[in-house]
This record gives C-alpha cells, sequence and structure tokens, in this order.
C-alpha cells in the first residue's frame, strides 16, 4: 500500500472513533441494508469524515461515487484510500474543468439520491445533466449557498424533485457554520499566509452563522474585527457583541484581512 492511502485511511479511521452516531446508524442498519439497490451521488468536501460518510452509505447497501464540492478542496490521501471502497472523481487541485469533468462523472451512475454541497450537482441536474436524473428520488443540501439555489429553482417552479435542506437543521446551522468555519476558515487563513493575526484588523463581510463565528474566533486571536452587514438587525447585533459596523468601502481600507460569508457573489468588488 502506498504511503498516501496509507495516511488517507489513518485519517478515516482518526475520524470514525469522533463520529459516534454515524457509528451507531451504520451499526444498527447494516444487516437490514435499507440502501441496497439504490445509487448515491455524493459531492461534499471530501476529507476524512465526509469519506467516512460515504463508507458508512456502502455498508448500508448504496452504490456510491464521491467527489468533491470545490476544485481545491478534496485531500489527495484520503481520496486516494476511499477509492479502494468505491469510484472517486476528484485531486485536490482540480482545474474548474476538471472538477466539472468529475461532477458529470458522479452523475453518470445516474443517481437515486444525491448528497450535495453548494448545490452543483442539483444545478447539472436541471440543465446539461438533465437525463442522468430521471431516477433521482431526492437530494439533501449541506449549505446556505445550495440551499438558495434549491429554493430558486422551486420560485420558477423548476425544482424537479424533492430537497432536504440539511443547512436549516438547528444541528448544522448553529454549530457548523458557526463554530465549524469559525474555526476553520482561521486555520486555512494562517497556513495559507503563514501570517500572526493577533494585532491585525480583519473585516468580515456578512454576520449570519458563519460571519458570527469566524468575527468571534478572530477576535480570540487578538484582531480587530470590523463587521460589515446589510440586514440592520444583524448589523445591529454585531455592535452588541462589541464589533465595530462599517460599510466594507469604508473599513476596507484599513482591513489586512478580508472574509466573506455572505452566500453571495461580489459582495466585496
Ligand atoms: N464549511 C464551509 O465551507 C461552510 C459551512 C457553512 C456555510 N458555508 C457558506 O458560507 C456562506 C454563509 O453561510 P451562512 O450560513 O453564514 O449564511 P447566513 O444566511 O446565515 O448569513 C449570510 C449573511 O450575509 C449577509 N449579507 C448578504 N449579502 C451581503 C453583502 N453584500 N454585504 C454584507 N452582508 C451581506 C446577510 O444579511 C446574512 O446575514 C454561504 O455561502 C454558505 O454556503 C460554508
Amino acid at each position: 500500500m502506498n504511503d498516501l492511502r496509507e495516511r488517507g485511511w489513518e485519517k478515516i479511521r482518526w475520524v470514525r472513533d469522533h463520529m459516534p452516531i454515524l457509528g451507531l446508524l451504520e451499526e444498527r442498519y447494516a444487516q437490514e441494508k435499507p440502501l441496497l439497490g439504490k445509487r448515491v451521488a455524493m459531492a461534499i468536501h471530501l476529507e476524512a469524515k465526509t469519506a467516512r460518510l460515504a463508507l458508512a452509505l456502502k455498508a448500508l447497501g448504496a452504490e456510491v461515487a464521491v467527489t468533491s464540492s470545490n476544485p481545491l478542496s478534496a485531500k489527495d490521501d484520503v481520496a486516494q484510500a476511499l477509492s479502494e471502497e468505491m469510484p472517486v472523481y476528484a485531486r485536490g487541485e482540480a482545474t474548474e474543468e476538471e472538477y466539472h469533468a468529475f461532477l458529470r462523472k458522479v452523475l453518470s451512475i445516474r443517481p437515486h439520491l444525491v448528497l450535495d454541497d453548494g448545490g452543483d450537482l442539483s444545478y447539472l441536474l436541471h440543465g446539461e445533466a438533465w437525463e442522468l436524473g430521471q431516477e433521482t428520488l431526492g437530494v439533501c443540501e449541506e449549505t446556505t449557498t445550495g440551499v438558495i439555489r434549491l429554493k430558486k429553482l422551486e420560485r420558477e417552479g423548476r425544482l424537479r424533485f424533492p430537497a432536504v435542506a440539511v443547512n436549516d437543521a438547528q444541528m448544522k446551522s448553529l454549530f457548523d457554520n458557526r463554530y465549524g468555519t469559525g474555526q476553520s476558515v482561521w486555520d486555512a487563513i494562517m497556513r495559507a499566509t503563514n501570517l500572526l493575526v493577533a494585532g491585525k484588523t480583519v473585516l468580515v463581510v456578512g454576520f449570519g452563522w458563519c460571519g458570527k463565528g469566524i468575527a468571534q474566533r478572530a477576535r480570540g486571536l487578538g484582531a480587530q474585527v470590523i463587521v460589515a452587514e446589510v440586514d440592520p438587525v444583524k448589523a445591529a447585533e454585531a455592535l452588541l457583541e462589541g464589533f465595530q459596523v462599517a460599510p466594507v468601502r469604508e473599513a476596507i481600507r484599513e482591513a489586512d484581512f478580508v472574509v466573506t460569508a455572505t452566500g453571495c457573489i461580489d459582495a466585496v468588488t
């Protein structure tokens, strides 16, 4: 077994011990195999925890095909390990074209069920990959942006299958968005820039669930935090939390780091 693959398995084994609910569900349904005969297409940031989810779906009987939900987010070691168990179409530094091809490959399974994170699979199934969704029973969508895209399809009367907005579950938005993203955003910025956060000025655009967590953690790291938020109630909440509040065009002049967490494009232009 090569080193990369072994490292991937080590990471998957490690998270296994920290995902007890998934473990319990797997234990409970592994005999019954409720997903037998179902094909599942999955596009979620491919790392150890989501690999663990894909393995659990397989243990419950599903045929699973996996990609990541962003061209740059797949962990190569985990992707290699998981590819021993199921088709995996992902690599860590994919181009936009490769990413698009990976999404198409995953959909070529003609999924009954879709696990989406950002709405890219759903979007394809409502357009150029329409024919691959003839047997699709539904999608579960992980994140705010994907839910926004699905709601737009629903408003236009074009949503072709039911969608579960996982993002809107309190156990998701209250915890993953706020504390998970609050932590991982700073981990990513520190690794990418190798800069000290303490003493810097951070502009956080959007004070929703993610923005709150990102702002809190920036403060915890010793930064001065400015929040820009279009919703006046949330802007007031940021102010009463002790953050400086200002429009982007003013705050950006002082900012060393700018983090957008709006779910919209062009929040900073
Ligand atoms: N792990 C991850 O990478 C992860 C996890 C969760 C969410 N997300 C993504 O993060 C983004 C934010 O998610 P959320 O759950 O915090 O959404 P949210 O709806 O709770 O918050 C978004 C906030 O941005 C504000 N906003 C919108 N446009 C703005 C603008 N132009 N200027 C200033 N404020 C603006 C809104 O008023 C709202 O308060 C989404 O794109 C979501 O998909 C990523």
